[in-house]
Protein backbone atom coordinates (compact mmCIF):
# COMPACT_ATOMS: atom_id res chain seq x y z
CA UNK A 1 0.00 0.00 0.00
CA UNK A 2 1.48 3.66 -0.98
CA UNK A 3 2.54 6.15 1.99
CA UNK A 4 1.13 8.74 -0.51
CA UNK A 5 -2.04 10.43 1.22
CA UNK A 6 -3.60 12.98 -1.18
CA UNK A 7 -5.86 15.84 -0.86
CA UNK A 8 -7.74 17.67 -3.74
CA UNK A 9 -9.68 21.27 -3.47
CA UNK A 10 -12.75 21.87 -5.36
CA UNK A 11 -13.17 17.83 -5.75
CA UNK A 12 -16.91 19.08 -6.24
CA UNK A 13 -15.81 20.41 -9.77
CA UNK A 14 -16.07 19.09 -13.51
CA UNK A 15 -12.85 18.08 -13.09
CA UNK A 16 -12.20 17.07 -9.84
CA UNK A 17 -15.14 14.55 -9.37
CA UNK A 18 -13.62 12.37 -11.90
CA UNK A 19 -9.71 12.95 -10.86
CA UNK A 20 -10.86 12.30 -6.98
CA UNK A 21 -12.20 8.36 -7.92
CA UNK A 22 -9.23 8.04 -10.46
CA UNK A 23 -6.83 9.08 -7.82
CA UNK A 24 -8.34 6.36 -5.02
CA UNK A 25 -8.25 3.86 -7.39
CA UNK A 26 -4.55 4.54 -7.93
CA UNK A 27 -3.50 5.03 -4.12
CA UNK A 28 -6.42 3.76 -2.22
CA UNK A 29 -9.35 5.25 -1.25
CA UNK A 30 -8.78 6.27 2.00
CA UNK A 31 -5.86 7.81 1.11
CA UNK A 32 -7.33 10.57 -0.99
CA UNK A 33 -9.72 13.31 0.55
CA UNK A 34 -12.28 15.24 -0.92
CA UNK A 35 -12.67 18.72 -0.29
CA UNK A 36 -14.53 21.54 -1.34
CA UNK A 37 -16.71 24.92 -0.48
CA UNK A 38 -19.98 22.53 -0.93
CA UNK A 39 -20.65 19.22 0.84
CA UNK A 40 -19.81 16.42 -1.40
CA UNK A 41 -21.95 13.53 -1.39
CA UNK A 42 -21.38 10.20 -0.16
CA UNK A 43 -17.90 8.63 -1.61
CA UNK A 44 -15.88 5.70 -1.32
CA UNK A 45 -13.21 8.18 0.97
CA UNK A 46 -13.04 11.01 3.19
CA UNK A 47 -14.34 14.13 2.36
CA UNK A 48 -14.53 17.12 4.10
CA UNK A 49 -15.78 21.21 3.72
CA UNK A 50 -12.98 23.49 3.05
CA UNK A 51 -12.76 27.01 1.64
CA UNK A 52 -9.44 27.13 -0.06
CA UNK A 53 -9.86 30.90 1.24
CA UNK A 54 -9.03 29.68 4.90
CA UNK A 55 -5.21 29.07 5.86
CA UNK A 56 -5.68 28.06 9.06
CA UNK A 57 -8.33 25.00 8.13
CA UNK A 58 -6.55 24.00 5.33
CA UNK A 59 -3.22 23.29 7.40
CA UNK A 60 -5.92 21.61 9.98
CA UNK A 61 -6.34 19.15 7.02
CA UNK A 62 -3.01 18.90 5.93
CA UNK A 63 -2.12 17.92 9.40
CA UNK A 64 -4.73 15.81 10.31
CA UNK A 65 -4.46 13.22 7.39
CA UNK A 66 -0.46 13.83 7.01
CA UNK A 67 -0.80 14.75 3.45
CA UNK A 68 1.82 14.19 1.15
CA UNK A 69 0.28 15.46 -2.15
CA UNK A 70 -2.33 18.62 -2.97
CA UNK A 71 -4.29 18.72 -6.08
CA UNK A 72 -5.52 21.90 -5.59
CA UNK A 73 -8.46 22.39 -8.06
CA UNK A 74 -10.89 25.32 -6.68
CA UNK A 75 -11.03 28.20 -9.33
CA UNK A 76 -13.35 30.60 -9.95
CA UNK A 77 -13.45 29.68 -14.29
CA UNK A 78 -13.64 32.07 -17.02
CA UNK A 79 -16.70 33.61 -17.97
CA UNK A 80 -17.56 33.20 -14.35
CA UNK A 81 -14.38 35.48 -13.25
CA UNK A 82 -15.94 37.79 -15.84
CA UNK A 83 -18.63 38.66 -13.87
CA UNK A 84 -16.45 39.67 -10.49
CA UNK A 85 -13.00 39.81 -11.60
CA UNK A 86 -11.85 41.30 -8.17
CA UNK A 87 -13.66 38.26 -6.36
CA UNK A 88 -12.35 36.05 -9.27
CA UNK A 89 -8.75 37.08 -8.84
CA UNK A 90 -9.05 36.86 -4.69
CA UNK A 91 -10.10 33.31 -4.85
CA UNK A 92 -7.71 31.99 -7.04
CA UNK A 93 -4.31 33.91 -6.28
CA UNK A 94 -5.23 33.33 -2.31
CA UNK A 95 -6.05 29.83 -2.61
CA UNK A 96 -2.67 29.22 -4.33
CA UNK A 97 -0.78 30.91 -1.71
CA UNK A 98 -3.00 29.21 0.76
CA UNK A 99 -1.85 25.63 -0.68
CA UNK A 100 1.71 26.71 -1.88
CA UNK A 101 2.35 28.00 1.48
CA UNK A 102 0.88 24.80 3.60
CA UNK A 103 2.95 22.90 1.53
CA UNK A 104 5.94 24.36 1.98
CA UNK A 105 5.52 24.74 5.70
CA UNK A 106 4.71 21.36 6.13
CA UNK A 107 6.44 19.21 3.62
CA UNK A 108 3.67 17.93 1.09
CA UNK A 109 5.76 16.42 -1.49
CA UNK A 110 4.33 17.41 -4.26
CA UNK A 111 1.63 20.32 -5.61
CA UNK A 112 -0.79 19.40 -8.99
CA UNK A 113 -2.30 23.28 -10.22
CA UNK A 114 -3.95 23.10 -13.46
CA UNK A 115 -3.46 26.01 -15.56
CA UNK A 116 -5.25 26.62 -18.79
CA UNK A 117 -5.07 27.96 -22.76
CA UNK A 118 -6.54 31.06 -21.21
CA UNK A 119 -3.15 31.98 -20.26
CA UNK A 120 -2.61 32.99 -24.20
CA UNK A 121 -4.25 36.44 -25.12
CA UNK A 122 -4.61 37.47 -29.09
CA UNK A 123 -0.74 39.03 -29.19
CA UNK A 124 0.04 34.73 -29.19
CA UNK A 125 0.27 32.86 -32.40
CA UNK A 126 -3.30 31.19 -33.02
CA UNK A 127 -2.13 28.19 -34.67
CA UNK A 128 0.28 25.06 -32.82
CA UNK A 129 1.23 27.92 -30.05
CA UNK A 130 4.42 26.93 -28.65
CA UNK A 131 5.06 26.52 -25.20
CA UNK A 132 6.96 29.75 -24.45
CA UNK A 133 4.85 32.40 -26.00
CA UNK A 134 3.73 35.93 -25.42
CA UNK A 135 1.53 35.87 -22.66
CA UNK A 136 -1.24 38.72 -22.58
CA UNK A 137 -4.47 37.07 -21.36
CA UNK A 138 -7.16 39.10 -21.88
CA UNK A 139 -9.57 37.48 -18.58
CA UNK A 140 -8.82 37.95 -14.66
CA UNK A 141 -8.93 34.36 -14.86
CA UNK A 142 -6.10 33.74 -17.70
CA UNK A 143 -4.25 36.65 -15.55
CA UNK A 144 -4.59 34.37 -12.55
CA UNK A 145 -3.38 31.36 -14.13
CA UNK A 146 -0.34 33.36 -15.45
CA UNK A 147 0.37 34.72 -12.25
CA UNK A 148 0.01 31.03 -10.97
CA UNK A 149 2.09 29.78 -13.24
CA UNK A 150 4.88 31.92 -12.40
CA UNK A 151 4.54 31.37 -8.17
CA UNK A 152 4.52 27.55 -9.10
CA UNK A 153 7.53 28.28 -10.92
CA UNK A 154 9.02 30.61 -7.84
CA UNK A 155 8.17 28.11 -5.38
CA UNK A 156 9.88 25.19 -7.29
CA UNK A 157 13.44 27.41 -8.14
CA UNK A 158 13.30 29.33 -4.83
CA UNK A 159 12.21 26.50 -2.05
CA UNK A 160 12.69 23.36 -4.32
CA UNK A 161 8.81 22.56 -3.23
CA UNK A 162 7.49 20.11 -6.51
CA UNK A 163 5.07 21.83 -8.10
CA UNK A 164 3.46 20.41 -11.00
CA UNK A 165 1.21 22.29 -13.43
CA UNK A 166 -0.43 21.78 -17.82
CA UNK A 167 -2.48 24.32 -19.54
CA UNK A 168 -6.05 22.18 -20.14
CA UNK A 169 -7.97 23.22 -22.75
CA UNK A 170 -11.52 23.09 -22.49
CA UNK A 171 -12.39 19.61 -21.06
CA UNK A 172 -15.34 17.40 -22.15
CA UNK A 173 -17.23 14.79 -19.51
CA UNK A 174 -20.69 12.66 -19.50
CA UNK A 175 -19.69 12.35 -15.65
CA UNK A 176 -19.95 15.85 -14.09
CA UNK A 177 -21.21 19.54 -15.47
CA UNK A 178 -18.93 21.96 -16.66
CA UNK A 179 -18.31 25.14 -14.35
CA UNK A 180 -18.46 28.31 -16.16
CA UNK A 181 -15.60 27.76 -18.71
CA UNK A 182 -16.00 29.30 -22.45
CA UNK A 183 -15.47 26.07 -23.81
CA UNK A 184 -18.73 24.37 -21.75
CA UNK A 185 -20.63 24.14 -24.79
CA UNK A 186 -18.77 20.97 -25.88
CA UNK A 187 -20.08 19.46 -22.54
CA UNK A 188 -23.90 21.02 -23.09
CA UNK A 189 -24.29 19.88 -26.83
CA UNK A 190 -24.09 16.39 -26.03
CA UNK A 191 -26.95 16.76 -22.71
CA UNK A 192 -28.54 18.44 -25.63
CA UNK A 193 -28.63 15.84 -27.90
CA UNK A 194 -29.29 12.62 -26.59
CA UNK A 195 -32.51 14.45 -24.74
CA UNK A 196 -33.30 15.65 -28.78
CA UNK A 197 -33.28 19.01 -27.97
CA UNK A 198 -31.81 21.61 -30.38
CA UNK A 199 -29.07 23.40 -29.30
CA UNK A 200 -28.41 27.09 -29.74
CA UNK A 201 -24.47 27.85 -28.75
CA UNK A 202 -22.78 30.57 -27.72
CA UNK A 203 -20.10 30.86 -29.75
CA UNK A 204 -20.02 31.26 -33.58
CA UNK A 205 -19.91 28.10 -35.88
CA UNK A 206 -16.17 28.23 -36.96
CA UNK A 207 -14.95 29.23 -33.36
CA UNK A 208 -12.11 26.29 -33.31
CA UNK A 209 -10.61 25.44 -30.14
CA UNK A 210 -8.48 23.11 -28.11
CA UNK A 211 -9.90 20.81 -26.32
CA UNK A 212 -9.30 17.69 -24.27
CA UNK A 213 -11.56 14.22 -23.27
CA UNK A 214 -11.79 13.51 -19.71
CA UNK A 215 -10.12 10.28 -19.49
CA UNK A 216 -7.44 11.85 -21.66
CA UNK A 217 -7.42 14.35 -18.74
CA UNK A 218 -7.55 12.24 -16.34
CA UNK A 219 -4.36 10.13 -17.96
CA UNK A 220 -2.23 13.06 -18.05
CA UNK A 221 -2.62 14.55 -14.96
CA UNK A 222 -1.83 11.03 -13.28
CA UNK A 223 1.42 10.86 -15.88
CA UNK A 224 2.73 14.01 -15.17
CA UNK A 225 2.50 13.78 -11.23
CA UNK A 226 3.95 10.31 -11.59
CA UNK A 227 6.61 11.15 -13.71
CA UNK A 228 10.75 11.41 -12.28
CA UNK A 229 11.31 15.35 -11.75
CA UNK A 230 14.43 15.21 -13.17
CA UNK A 231 12.25 14.38 -16.27
CA UNK A 232 10.26 17.58 -15.76
CA UNK A 233 11.68 21.10 -17.82
CA UNK A 234 8.88 23.23 -17.55
CA UNK A 235 7.82 24.68 -14.19
CA UNK A 236 5.60 26.89 -15.00
CA UNK A 237 3.02 24.77 -16.89
CA UNK A 238 2.90 22.69 -19.48
CA UNK A 239 0.70 22.91 -23.06
CA UNK A 240 -1.13 20.10 -23.62
CA UNK A 241 -2.96 19.82 -26.49
CA UNK A 242 -5.89 16.69 -27.44
CA UNK A 243 -8.04 17.69 -30.65
CA UNK A 244 -9.26 21.15 -31.78
CA UNK A 245 -12.53 21.71 -33.46
CA UNK A 246 -15.30 24.10 -34.00
CA UNK A 247 -19.09 24.04 -32.95
CA UNK A 248 -20.38 23.55 -36.38
CA UNK A 249 -17.79 20.35 -36.77
CA UNK A 250 -18.62 18.80 -33.36
CA UNK A 251 -22.68 19.33 -34.33
CA UNK A 252 -21.55 17.33 -37.51
CA UNK A 253 -19.88 14.76 -35.17
CA UNK A 254 -23.17 14.68 -33.17
CA UNK A 255 -25.15 14.35 -36.57
CA UNK A 256 -23.15 10.70 -37.71
CA UNK A 257 -24.93 9.33 -35.04
CA UNK A 258 -27.90 11.32 -34.36
CA UNK A 259 -29.16 12.49 -37.94
CA UNK A 260 -31.94 14.83 -36.36
CA UNK A 261 -29.73 16.74 -34.20
CA UNK A 262 -30.29 20.81 -34.82
CA UNK A 263 -27.60 23.67 -33.89
CA UNK A 264 -27.93 27.46 -33.87
CA UNK A 265 -25.88 29.98 -33.51
CA UNK A 266 -26.38 32.89 -30.94
CA UNK A 267 -22.94 34.42 -29.54
CA UNK A 268 -22.65 36.15 -26.67
CA UNK A 269 -19.87 37.71 -24.34
CA UNK A 270 -17.98 34.13 -24.40
CA UNK A 271 -17.17 35.05 -28.12
CA UNK A 272 -14.14 37.60 -27.20
CA UNK A 273 -13.18 35.49 -24.40
CA UNK A 274 -12.96 32.05 -27.61
CA UNK A 275 -11.47 35.22 -29.95
CA UNK A 276 -8.39 35.68 -27.67
CA UNK A 277 -7.43 31.51 -26.93
CA UNK A 278 -5.60 29.66 -29.48
CA UNK A 279 -6.96 27.41 -31.92
CA UNK A 280 -4.62 24.69 -31.63
CA UNK A 281 -1.76 23.89 -29.42
CA UNK A 282 2.11 23.11 -29.59
CA UNK A 283 2.79 19.88 -26.82
CA UNK A 284 5.50 19.01 -27.72
CA UNK A 285 7.09 19.60 -24.34
CA UNK A 286 4.47 17.12 -22.66
CA UNK A 287 5.20 14.45 -25.35
CA UNK A 288 9.06 14.80 -25.05
CA UNK A 289 9.02 14.85 -21.14
CA UNK A 290 6.73 12.45 -19.71
CA UNK A 291 5.52 10.64 -22.99
CA UNK A 292 2.22 12.72 -23.21
CA UNK A 293 0.21 11.27 -26.13
CA UNK A 294 -3.77 11.70 -26.54
CA UNK A 295 -6.18 8.60 -26.79
CA UNK A 296 -9.39 10.30 -28.40
CA UNK A 297 -10.19 12.06 -31.35
CA UNK A 298 -13.56 13.28 -32.00
CA UNK A 299 -15.58 10.93 -33.18
CA UNK A 300 -14.39 8.66 -30.93
CA UNK A 301 -15.36 11.03 -28.35
CA UNK A 302 -18.83 11.59 -29.55
CA UNK A 303 -19.61 8.10 -29.77
CA UNK A 304 -18.26 7.12 -25.93
CA UNK A 305 -19.92 10.64 -24.52
CA UNK A 306 -23.37 9.85 -26.59
CA UNK A 307 -22.94 6.48 -25.24
CA UNK A 308 -22.78 7.24 -21.47
CA UNK A 309 -25.76 10.00 -21.51
CA UNK A 310 -27.89 8.12 -23.24
CA UNK A 311 -27.45 5.43 -20.17
CA UNK A 312 -27.98 8.54 -17.91
CA UNK A 313 -31.04 10.13 -19.52
N1 LIG B 1 -12.96 22.53 -17.08
C1 LIG B 1 -12.14 23.05 -17.96
O1 LIG B 1 -12.41 23.05 -19.16
C2 LIG B 1 -10.81 23.62 -17.49
C3 LIG B 1 -9.92 24.10 -18.46
C4 LIG B 1 -8.72 24.66 -18.05
C5 LIG B 1 -8.37 24.68 -16.70
N2 LIG B 1 -9.26 24.18 -15.77
C6 LIG B 1 -8.86 24.26 -14.37
O2 LIG B 1 -9.08 23.02 -13.71
C7 LIG B 1 -9.49 23.25 -12.36
C8 LIG B 1 -10.80 22.55 -12.10
O3 LIG B 1 -11.76 23.04 -13.03
P1 LIG B 1 -13.26 22.52 -13.08
O4 LIG B 1 -13.69 22.64 -14.49
O5 LIG B 1 -13.39 21.23 -12.38
O6 LIG B 1 -13.97 23.70 -12.27
P2 LIG B 1 -15.43 23.72 -11.59
O7 LIG B 1 -15.87 25.14 -11.60
O8 LIG B 1 -16.29 22.67 -12.18
O9 LIG B 1 -15.08 23.28 -10.11
C9 LIG B 1 -14.40 24.13 -9.22
C10 LIG B 1 -14.74 23.68 -7.83
O10 LIG B 1 -14.08 24.57 -6.93
C11 LIG B 1 -14.95 24.82 -5.86
N3 LIG B 1 -14.59 26.08 -5.23
C12 LIG B 1 -14.79 27.34 -5.66
N4 LIG B 1 -14.32 28.23 -4.77
C13 LIG B 1 -13.80 27.52 -3.77
C14 LIG B 1 -13.18 27.86 -2.55
N5 LIG B 1 -13.00 29.12 -2.18
N6 LIG B 1 -12.76 26.85 -1.74
C15 LIG B 1 -12.93 25.56 -2.09
N7 LIG B 1 -13.53 25.18 -3.22
C16 LIG B 1 -13.96 26.14 -4.04
C17 LIG B 1 -16.34 24.86 -6.45
O11 LIG B 1 -17.33 24.59 -5.46
C18 LIG B 1 -16.24 23.76 -7.51
O12 LIG B 1 -16.70 22.52 -7.02
C19 LIG B 1 -9.57 24.78 -12.18
O13 LIG B 1 -8.38 25.24 -11.59
C20 LIG B 1 -9.67 25.28 -13.59
O14 LIG B 1 -9.12 26.57 -13.72
C21 LIG B 1 -10.47 23.66 -16.14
Amino acid sequence: MTSDRILLTGAGGQIGAVLTEALRETYGADHVVATDLKALGPQSGPTEILNALDAPALDELVRKYRITQIYHLAAILSATGEKDPMWAWNINMTSLFNVLEVARQREVAKVYFPSSIAVFGREAHRNNTPQFEVLIPETVYGISKVAGENWANYYFRRYGLDVRSMRYPGIIGYQSMPGGGTTDYAVDIYHYAVQHKPYECFLRADTRLPMLYMPDTIKATLQLMEAPSDCLTVRTSYNLAGMSFTPEEIAASIQKEMPGFQISYKPDFRQAIADSWPATIDDSAARRDWGWQPEYDLDAMTRDMLYHLKLKY
